[in-house]
C-alpha cells in the first residue's frame, strides 16, 4: 500500500470510530494536514448525523465547508466529544510531535477542550524516540531571535521555517537534532520561554486512541 492508501485506511477508520463513538448532534474536532483531509473527505458522507465540526485551522476550515459541513467558533463550543488529526512523530505512550503543517497551537487548543482525540497515522510515524522530525515552536514575530538562543541552549539546532506565518500571525521555529526523552518535561520547559506561543509537543496532553495505518491493516492502539 501506498502511504497515501494508508493515510486512507486511517481515516476511515476514524469516520468509523466517530460514528460509533460520538453523539448524534454533538460536534467533531478537525485536525489538519494531508491525513486529516483524508478524514474530512471521509466525515462527508456522515455530515447529517453531526451539528458541525471545530477546525484547527484556516485550510482544515475551507475544506470542511466545501464539504457543506458547518464550522463553528471554538468559543460558542464547549463539548467535542472526539478529536481527529495527524501527527509528525508518535511513540508508544501515545505523545506526539506536531505541527508540521504549522497549525499547532490551534490544535492543542481543540484538543484541549477535547474528551477524546484520536490520532491517525501511518506506520511511519510511529517511533520509540521522538525529535528525528524536527520539533516545530510557534513564536511571537518580535522574539524569534530570542527564542532562537534559548532553544539552542537545549541541545538542538533550531532554524526558521522560511515563508511561514501561522493562522495567527506568528512565525515557526523548527528545532533540529533533539532526542526526547522526556516529551513531558521538554514541552514545559520550552512552553516557560517568553515568546514562545506553543511547541508542538503534545505529551501534557497526549492522544488516547491512535489508530495506525500498516500493511496488515489498520491497528488500534489505546
Ligand atoms: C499540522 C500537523 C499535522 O497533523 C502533521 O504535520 C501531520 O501531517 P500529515 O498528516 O500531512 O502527515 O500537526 O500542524
Amino acid at each position: 500500500m501506498t502511504q497515501d492508501e494508508l493515510k486512507q485506511a486511517v481515516a476511515q477508520a476514524a469516520a468509523d470510530y466517530v460514528a460509533e463513538h460520538a453523539a448524534a448532534g454533538s460536534i467533531i474536532g478537525v485536525g489538519t494536514g494531508s491525513t486529516a483531509n483524508f478524514f474530512i473527505d471521509a466525515l462527508a458522507p456522515l455530515k447529517s448525523k453531526y451539528k458541525g465540526a471545530v477546525a484547527s485551522s484556516e485550510a482544515t476550515r475551507q475544506r470542511l465547508e466545501a464539504h457543506g459541513i458547518t464550522v463553528f467558533d471554538l468559543n460558542d463550543v464547549d463539548n467535542i466529544p472526539v478529536y481527529v488529526d495527524g501527527a509528525d512523530e508518535i511513540d508508544a505512550g501515545l505523545n506526539m510531535i506536531k505541527g508540521g503543517g504549522a497549525a499547532l497551537t490551534r490544535e492543542k487548543i481543540v484538543a484541549a477542550v477535547a474528551t477524546t482525540f484520536v490520532c491517525i497515522a501511518d506506520g511511519s510515524k510511529l517511533v520509540d524516540t521522538m525529535g528525528k522530525f524536527p520539533l516545530p515552536v510557534e513564536v511571537i514575530p518580535m522574539a524569534s531571535a530570542y527564542v532562537a538562543r534559548e532553544l539552542a541552549k537545549l541541545g538542538g539546532t533550531p532554524v526558521l521555517r522560511a515563508g511561514c506565518v501561522t493562522d495567527n500571525g506568528n512565525l515557526i521555529i523548527d528545532v533540529k537534532g533533539l532526542s526526547i526523552t522526556d516529551p513531558k518535561g521538554l514541552e514545559a520547559q520550552i512552553n516557560q520561554i517568553t515568546g514562545v506561543v506553543t511547541n508542538g509537543l503534545f505529551a501534557m496532553r497526549p492522544a488516547n486512541v491512535l489508530l495506525l495505518g500498516t500493511s496488515e491493516g489498520v491497528k488500534t492502539i489505546v
